[in-house]
C-alpha cells in the first residue's frame, strides 16, 4: 500500500504541490519518496529511500521545474526500501516514468521477456516492468497516443494497480489506470490532480471523481478525459464534492484508524493471496526439512504462531513448537541448535523480545526464517529468508489487519507443506485453498451482516467487569486474541482459556451475568464445546457465541451470538472468528468513551526488552 500524487496545472510548479500532498498520504508508507516533472519535453526526477521530510532535506523535493508531475511515497513489497527500488521508475530512455501501487503478480514472466528483447531492468520492483512494456509498445507505435499505449501495456498485467505515466514525447499530460487498487481525481480551477486517497488535495479542492476499476485516464490542463481500458470507449462522470475534515480524510471518513484497518481486511487478505511463491516455497521447504520449528513472536503475532501450530500440524503432520519471544531464551535457549529452525513473525519486524530470540537461536546456529508486514524492517535483514504479507501501514496499536493476514500466510505455507508431505487427500487441499481464496469476501460479508449487530452486543456488556474468551482446538488461538484485543484498548480484564481448561479452576470466577465469549467454529471438538457452554450457563453466565450460520443448536444456548458463513474449514476459522472479536473490543471501547486508536501504557511496535 503506497500513496501516490500527481497533477497538471494551469500555473505555478507542480513538484511543491506533489510534496505536501504526498506528506499527507505518508501513512499509506514511508520506506522511500520520489517525484518527477517535465519541463519543455525534458524530465526531471528525484527520489530516494527514507521518510519524506528527510529526503526533502537532503535533496529539496520542491526543487524541480514543471507544472506537471508525478510523485509517490512508498511502502515497500517487492524489493527493499532503497534508493534503486524508489519511485518513480524509468524505461531503458529515461523518457517513460512511471509511479504505481499495487502488486503485479506477473512481473517476473514480464521482465524476462522484456529483457530477452533487451530492454535493461536497474530495481527490484515489480513496477519497473511497467515502463518497459509502455516503452516496447511505443516503439512497436509511434503513431498512437499514450493513452492508446498505456491502455494496451496494462493489460498485460495481473494483479493490483493504479499507476501514473508521463513521457517527455507527451509534456503537457499525464497517463492514469486503475484496476483494484484505489484511484481519485481532484479538480479545482488551476488544475486536475490524481491521487491513492482524498486527504492528498483536500486542502486543495473537494471536487472529487473516483476512477473505478478498468478506467483509463487521460489529465490535461483542459481537466480529464476517462476512457475503458478494454476498447477506450469514453466513460463520463461529473465531480462529487466531500465534506471531509482532513483528518477525517486521512481516515478515509472512519472515526478511528483501527476500525478503517478493521474494514481493509478484505483488500489485505487479497495481497496475501498475491505473495511471490517463490519465497512461499523457499520457506515452507526449509520448515519442511527442519528437525524442530519454533513459532517465536510477541501478543497478536503469537496468536498468529499458535494458530499456525494447529494448521501445520493437522494439514502437514509437522509438530511446531509456539513460544512467547520474551521466555523462548528461558525456555530453549540452551537447546535450539544447527538443527533447530526458528519462524519468528512480527508485523512490525522490530519487537526487541522476538529480536533477541533470533539472536539466541542464530548464535546456536539455527535456521532463521520471517514472517513480517515492514520489508527493510530488522527482521527482514536477519532472516535467512523471509516473506513480507503486504497489509499496508498499520496505525491503529491493536493489530487487526496484520493479524488475519499473518494468518492467511501461515495457512498457505501448510498448504504448501501439506503439498509436500501428501499427508491429506488432494480434494481437502484443494477444498482449503479455494475457501482461502474466498475469505476475502467472506470476512466482507461478515463485517457488512455483522457489525451493527456487534455494536448492541458491546453496548449490552460495556459495563462488564470481566470477560471470559473460551474455544477449543485452533479457536483456542481465536479466544487468546478476543481478550487480547478487549485488554489493550478497552482496558476490561479478560480471561482466556483453552475451553477445557475452564473447569480445571477459572470456572470459580463465574456469576451471573459474567460475560463468556464462545469460538464455536465447527470442527471436532464440538460435543465438548457444548458441554463447556452448558458449565457456564449453569453458573449464570451470559453466553456470546461467535457461530456458524444456522448452528440452531449453540445459538438455543446463546444470550447473544454473532453469525459467520458457514463451510468454513477449522484450520482458516481464526480469520474470519476474530473479526468479530475485533469490532467488540472497538465498540466496547467506544462505548467506554476511550480512543480505540491510542490504548494507555501502549506502542505500535515495542522495541525495549
Ligand atoms: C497487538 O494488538 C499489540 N499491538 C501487540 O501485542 C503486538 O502484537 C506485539 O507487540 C507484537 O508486535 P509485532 O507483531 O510487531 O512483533
Amino acid at each position: 500500500m503506497c500513496g501516490i500524487f500527481g497533477c497538471v496545472l494551469k500555473e505555478g510548479l507542480a513538484a511543491p504541490l506533489i510534496h505536501s500532498s504526498l506528506k499527507r498520504l505518508e501513512y499509506r508508507g514511508y520506506d522511500s519518496v520520489g517525484v518527477a516533472t517535465i519541463r519543455d519535453g525534458k524530465i526531471y526526477l528525484k527520489k530516494d529511500k527514507g521518510k519524506i521530510d528527510e529526503v526533502h532535506r537532503l535533496m529539496n523535493l520542491d526543487d524541480l521545474p514543471g507544472n506537471v508531475g508525478i510523485g509517490h511515497t512508498r511502502w515497500a513489497t517487492h524489493g527493499a526500501p532503497l534508493k534503486v527500488n524508489a519511485h518513480p521508475h524509468s524505461d531503458c530512455s529515461g523518457e517513460i516514468v512511471v509511479v504505481h501501487n499495487g502488486i503485479i503478480e506477473n512481473f517476473s514472466e514480464l521482465k524476462l521477456e522484456m529483457e530477452n528483447i533487451g530492454h535493461n531492468f536497474v530495481s527490484k520492483t515489480d513496477t519497473e516492468v511497467i515502463a518497459h512494456l509502455i516503452e516496447e509498445r511505443v516503439s512497436k507505435n509511434p503513431e498512437l497516443d499514450l493513452v492508446n499505449n498505456v491502455s494496451e501495456a496494462v493489460k498485460r498485467l495481473d494483479g493490483s494497480y493504479a499507476i501514473a505515466v508521463i513521457s517527455s514525447k507527451m509534456a503537457s499530460k499525464v497517463i492514469c489506470a486503475r484496476k483494484e487498487s484505489p484511484l481519485v481525481l481532484g479538480v479545482s480551477e488551476n488544475g486536475v490532480y490524481f491521487a491513492s486517497d482524498i486527504p492528498a488535495f483536500l486542502p486543495i479542492t473537494n471536487k472529487a471523481v473516483f476512477v473505478e476499476d478498468g478506467e483509463v485516464v487521460e489529465l490535461s490542463a483542459t481537466g480529464y478525459v476517462i476512457r475503458k481500458i478494454e476498447d477506450l470507449s469514453l466513460v463520463t462522470r461529473e465531480p462529487k464534492t466531500v465534506d471531509w475534515s482532513p483528518e477525517m480524510a486521512v481516515k478515509q471518513g472512519y472515526p478511528h484508524f483501527m476500525l478503517k484497518e478493521i474494514h481493509e481486511q478484505p483488500l489485505t487478505l487479497r495481497n496475501t493471496l498475491r505473495l511471490q511463491e517463490h519465497y512461499l516455497d523457499l520457506i515452507s521447504t526449509f520448515l519442511d526439512r527442519a528437525q524442530e520449528v519454533f513459532l517465536v513472536a510477541c501478543g497478536t503475532s503469537y496468536h498468529a504462531c499458535l494458530a499456525a501450530s494447529y494448521m501445520f500440524s493437522k494439514l502437514a503432520f509437522l509438530p511446531t513448537y509456539p513460544v512467547y519471544s520474551s521466555e523462548f531464551l528461558e525456555q530453549h535457549g540452551k537447546s535450539v541448535n544447527i538443527d533447530s529452525t526458528i519462524l519468528a513473525v512480527s508485523q512490525s519486524g522490530e519487537t526487541a523480545d522476538t529480536l533477541a530470540a533470533v539472536t539466541c537461536a542464530q548464535q546456536r546456529a539455527a535456521t532463521v526464517l520471517g514472517l513480517t508486514n515492514v520489508i527493510g524492517s530488522t527482521l527482514t535483514r536477519v532472516s535467512r529468508v523471509y516473506i513480507g504479507q503486504q497489509s499496508g501501514p498499520e496505525i491503529g496499536v491493536a493489530a487487526t489487519k496484520t493479524f488475519t493476514s499473518q494468518l492467511s500466510v501461515l495457512a498457505q505455507l501448510a498448504l504448501r507443506l501439506s503439498k509436500k508431505r501428501g499427508k491429506i487427500s488432494q480434494d481437502e487441499m484443494d477444498f482449503i485453498a479455494e475457501r482461502l481464496e474466498r475469505l476475502p469476501d467472506i470476512v466482507e460479508s461478515i463485517i457488512q451482516t455483522q457489525e451493527a449487530k456487534i455494536k448492541r452486543i458491546a453496548k449490552k456488556y460495556e459495563g462488564s467487569q470481566i470477560f471470559f474468551f473460551l474455544g477449543r482446538g485452533i479457536s483456542t488461538a481465536t479466544a487468546y486474541e478476543g481478550r487480547l484485543k478487549l485488554m489493550e484498548i478497552a482496558y476490561v480484564p479478560s480471561i482466556a482459556f483453552p475451553a477445557g481448561e475452564s473447569k480445571h479452576g477459572p470456572i470459580s470466577l463465574i456469576e451471573k451475568g459474567l460475560p463468556v465469549v464462545f469460538i464455536c467454529a465447527r470442527d471436532g471438538t464440538r460435543k465438548t464445546l457444548v458441554s463447556n457452554i452448558l458449565e457456564m450457563k449453569a453458573r449464570g453466565a451470559s453466553i456470546i457465541s461467535i457461530l456458524e450460520e444456522g448452528d440452531e443448536e449453540i445459538k438455543a444456548l446463546s444470550d447473544d451470538y454473532v453469525e459467520v458463513p458457514k463451510g468454513i474449514p477449522e484450520v482458516l476459522s481464526p480469520i474470519p472468528f476474530a473479526i468479530p472479536l475485533q469490532l467488540l473490543a472497538y465498540y466496547v471501547t467506544l462505548e467506554k468513551g476511550q480512543n480505540p486508536d491510542t490504548p494507555r501504557n501502549l506502542a505500535k511496535s515495542v522495541t525495549v526488552k
